[in-house]
């Protein structure tokens, strides 16, 4: 859009290659986790860079569970607010919100839905806590992981979209300070955006 014409660099992976890729994983995890019918999966979104890969994630299973009639995937959703990023940099201080509002966990199949998974420090957080409630199986689909030039990425999820260069990655609900949510493709910043929308004084000195 006009608003940030001037902040990025290019388009990474256009909105229609993401939804391709998502229904392809869609039907994957059907496959997979539809033998635990007639129980329900409890997808739980991870707030708020998840939302839109949640959303599009959960309607293609939904897809899914209307086109065969020999079995489906029934599900429940919950949501939870997960942060740690200030400007491109985690600050590894992992806030959650809403953990004591999720609903029986207890003996349940989770499947966790995240945009990125990039030093891994959130979700290694993340799931810890959610193990805490004792679930029966838990499983993590991220639509990208980052590929490190340092290497460093402490956690593998179970299925994931993309890899992805080493770039702060915006748009399709991943921000930076809370900009870019609101751009439908997958784009890489120019240096004169990051700049721009900078919180001094925060997170690392370069
Ligand atoms: C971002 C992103 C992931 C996490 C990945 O969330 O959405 O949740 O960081 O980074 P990590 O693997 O290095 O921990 P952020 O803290 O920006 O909150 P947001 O989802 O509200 O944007
Ligand atoms: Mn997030
Ligand atoms: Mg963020």
């Amino acid at each position: 859009p006009l608003h940030y014409r001037d902040d990025l660099k290019s388009v990474l992976i256009p909105y229609g290659l993401v939804q391709d890729r998502i229904e392809a994983l869609a039907s994957r995890i059907f496959s997979d986790l539809h033998i635990h019918i007639p129980e329900q999966l409890i997808c739980i979104c991870v707030l708020k860079g998840g939302y839109r890969f949640f959303s599009d994630l959960v309607s293609k299973i939904q897809n899914e569970n209307r086109l065969r009639n020999d079995r489906s995937l029934p599900m429940s959703l919950e949501f939870i607010r997960v942060r740690s990023y200030v400007n491109d940099r985690s600050t590894e201080q992992i806030e959650i919100i809403g953990l004591s509002d999720l609903n029986a966990l207890n003996n349940k199949h989770i499947l966790i839905i995240e945009d990125i998974i990039d030093t891994g420090v959130t979700m290694a957080a993340l799931k810890t806590e959610i193990e805490k409630f004792q679930p029966k199986t838990i499983h993590v689909v991220s639509l990208f992981t980052k590929r490190r030039k340092d290497k460093k990425c402490i956690f593998k999820p179970d299925y994931s979209g993309f890899e992805v260069p080493d770039h702060f990655i915006v748009g399709y609900a991943l921000d930076y300070n809370e900009y870019f949510r609101d751009l439908e493709h997958i784009c890489v910043m120019k240096e004169s955006g990051i700049a721009k929308y900078k919180i001094p004084g925060s997170g690392h000195v370069e």
